[in-house]
């Protein structure tokens, strides 16, 4: 067997056996395969695609090129839910909580952001003295004990795919729906929960731009978690608008936890009720309809900001948060942008704003950078709202970025708006 065949088949679209695909994992995992044959291979697969069982048999591969957890230590059933990323996603640190409150475990390993798109673990980081780095042993006992937990991926789950998507991300090879799919459901069956949810975004601001391409995706990921013998769904949100209102990690920490104070109402709230309530049918707690109040019964009685609080405490952070979310990080300067004259808010574009929220030192260009826990940016509005000339658009904030112009210029223009004044579009 050797890679000079297995790219001149995908490249001709002949389907790979199960055994040239566990070759090439392996033998790049171990560093055997260079760089430019695994590329080469990478732009094959999105150029020509890879069929059910290619997908199934490279998701395996990768999932076995490490630890594969054994959860049986948890009480009960275990559920995990995965968004495939976006601008101001934090419905796991909702989600979690409400799941786990109605008695499902809901053990979870994350990641850290890159480019626009922000990460769970990074956002978790922002609360003072919470510690992602759990031993195994630490972290399943909080699960056991709130129901909920979220760690950093260990080094040990899915080597493959952290060295195949640093490749990818490095070749222009990241937008394959094969290739994401493997991608994200090895390091989910590499986990290893009963029951799996998917949170396909779909927009400006996520991988997936359309409808169609997201439920691709989704259906696919549907398929090679189905045949791995889980209880796998996959639901499509949209993400052309960030979700909520805050974007950067300890604003979006603060925005959770108002979600969970019950002070936070619209699409962010409804999205989180919609998962919880998939997870919970999932789980078997009941009919949809059943779930759904359910879920929202576990925000209204303050059920599920206990299970956070508890959980943060738990691992080593400040649960006061939940009660003071003014004691959170807050970040050193701000710079409040307002309108110009009467407008309607037409769209946001989620990738810009995510862009411009990045500029401020919330996320990282390459990995490795280091991010500011305190930037960001509030929005005042939503699409389709009206704002009159002199209010306030949006606040951008930053503690080691004191010179906010081009933020400034990549938020504001973000946005299309609809002059009120006159017809004119900007
Ligand atoms: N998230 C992942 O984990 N992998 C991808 O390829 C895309 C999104």
């Amino acid at each position: 067997m050797n890679m000079i065949d297995i790219i001149n088949k995908t490249k001709r679209a002949i389907p790979l056996e199960d055994e040239e695909i566990v070759f090439l994992v392996n033998g790049y995992t171990k560093g055997e395969i260079p760089d430019y044959q695994m590329s080469a291979w990478l732009m094959a697969v999105c150029l020509n695609g890879l069929n059910d069982r290619e997908t199934f048999s490279l998701t395996r591969a990768m999932r076995d090129s490490g630890d594969v957890l054994d959860l049986s230590c948890i009480n009960g059933v275990t559920a995990d839910k995965h968004s495939s990323g976006g601008v101001g996603d934090k419905t796991s640190l909702i989600v979690g909580p409400i799941a786990a409150s109605c008695g499902v475990y809901v053990p979870k390993m994350s990641g850290r952001g890159l480019g626009h798109t922000g990460g769970t673990i990074d956002k978790l980081e922002s609360i003072s003295g919470y510690r992602t780095d759990l031993p195994f042993e630490d972290f399943a006992g909080i699960v056991n004990k709130t129901g909920f937990s979220i760690i950093s991926q260990s080094g040990e789950l899915c080597p493959a795919d952290k060295k195949i998507y640093a490749l990818r991300n490095a070749s222009g090879t990241v937008d394959s729906i094969p290739l994401i799919c493997a991608s994200i459901m090895s390091k989910k069956l590499a986990l290893n929960a009963d029951i799996i949810l998917l949170d396909v975004k779909c927009g400006s601001g996520a991988f997936m731009k359309t409808n169609l391409e997201a439920r691709k995706l989704a259906d696919l990921m549907e398929r090679v978690g189905d045949a791995a013998g889980k209880k796998c769904r996959a639901v499509v949100t949209d993400m052309d608008s960030p979700l909520g209102f805050c974007i950067g990690n300890a604003l979006e920490v603060k925005e959770a936890i108002e979600v969970l104070q019950g002070k936070v109402k619209g699409r962010l709230y409804d999205i989180c009720i919609e998962l919880a309530a998939n997870l919970l049918e999932l789980s078997g707690k009941g009919t949809y309809g059943k779930c759904t109040a359910m879920a929202e019964e576990a925000v209204k009685s303050g059920r599920a900001l206990a299970v956070l609080k508890e959980t943060i405490e738990l691992q080593g952070g400040d649960g006061r948060i939940c009660d003071d979310v003014s004691l959170l990080p807050q970040a050193r300067f701000k710079h409040e942008i307002r309108a110009s004259r009467d407008v309607e808010i037409l769209s946001v574009n989620a990738e810009e704003l995510g862009m411009a929220s990045l500029l401020l030192g919330a996320g990282r260009l390459e990995k490795g950078d280091e991010i500011d826990p305190t930037a960001g940016i509030v929005l005042e509005f939503e699409a389709g709202d009206k704002i009159s000339m002199d209010a306030p658009l949006m606040t951008l904030y930053s503690t080691y970025c004191s010179d906010f112009s081009e933020a400034a210029i990549r938020a504001y223009n973000a946005i299309t708006f609809r002059d009120l004044t006159s017809s004119a579009l900007t």
